[in-house]
């Protein structure tokens, strides 16, 4: 019998793969939803679909390569048809996201931005009323003087903390940079203002809010799926 929450990534991941089509450029996202979607296109592109594919994260980009699914790049390929990803927290009704709790936000945001189509993935778990009512906000910085970083951020009114891993070192991204996780509820700003506010600060070199990036959302259940649309 399979937990609930994986049987609906399971579905929605289904759903979101079935997205793909023929000649695509697709965008890969990252974390366990996601997984899910590449091992379904995976299982595609073995069965004949041809597309060629970036991935958000040096995990996904192991897995796509590990099942067979063409990597591309921006040098060859400026514009991607669709990216499918996970999220951390869906907003309901503006489909406002946060994303990075698996690390993996910079380039998430990156292919987003270079995708015709964002498509997300997630179990219901993830819907919430207000943005930053269950996580943080992870926020990507410089190594260099993060101390001073995280200063700033704590000026402008976000509580924040360095992620560490479990040897109580600092977690490194991809990116081979830090994230520190801010605290948005406590901060009472509006999520478009402290996106901006965090974004100005010098050492920030990305955040984990994705305003107005969903095309939509797909919330896999118990029995079936639910889309959400912008
Ligand atoms: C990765 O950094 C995140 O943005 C993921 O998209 C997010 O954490 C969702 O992961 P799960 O699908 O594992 O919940």
């Amino acid at each position: 019998q399979m937990d609930p929450a994986e049987a609906a990534k399971q579905k929605a991941a289904e759903w979101a793969a079935a997205q793909v089509e023929d000649g695509m450029a697709v965008g890969l996202g990252s974390g366990t939803t996601s997984a899910l979607v590449i091992q379904e296109v995976g299982r595609r592109v073995a069965s004949g679909l041809r597309i060629t594919a970036i991935a958000t994260s040096e995990q996904s980009h192991r897995q796509a390569l590990a099942l067979g699914i063409p990597i591309t790049s921006f040098a060859q390929t400026p514009h991607l048809d669709l990216t499918i990803d996970g999220a951390d927290e869906v907003q309901e009704g503006t489909l406002h996201l946060i994303k990075g709790h698996g690390g993996a936000l910079l380039r998430e945001k990156i292919v987003a931005m270079a995708s015709r189509r964002l498509l997300i993935a997630v179990d219901p778990r993830k819907l919430v009323k207000a943005l930053g009512s269950v996580f943080a906000v992870p926020v990507e910085v410089v190594p260099f003087g993060w101390e001073t970083t995280a200063t700033r951020l704590r000026e402008a009114g976000f509580e924040c903390e360095l992620r560490l891993k479990d040897d109580g070192q600092p977690y490194i991204t991809d990116g081979q940079h830090y994230i520190l996780h801010c605290d948005l509820l406590k901060s009472g700003q509006a999520a478009e203002q402290a996106a901006e506010t965090m974004k100005r600060i010098v050492g920030v070199v990305e955040h984990g809010l994705f305003l107005g990036m969903a095309s939509e959302v797909v919330i896999g259940g118990s029995d079936g799926i639910k889309i959400l649309e912008r």
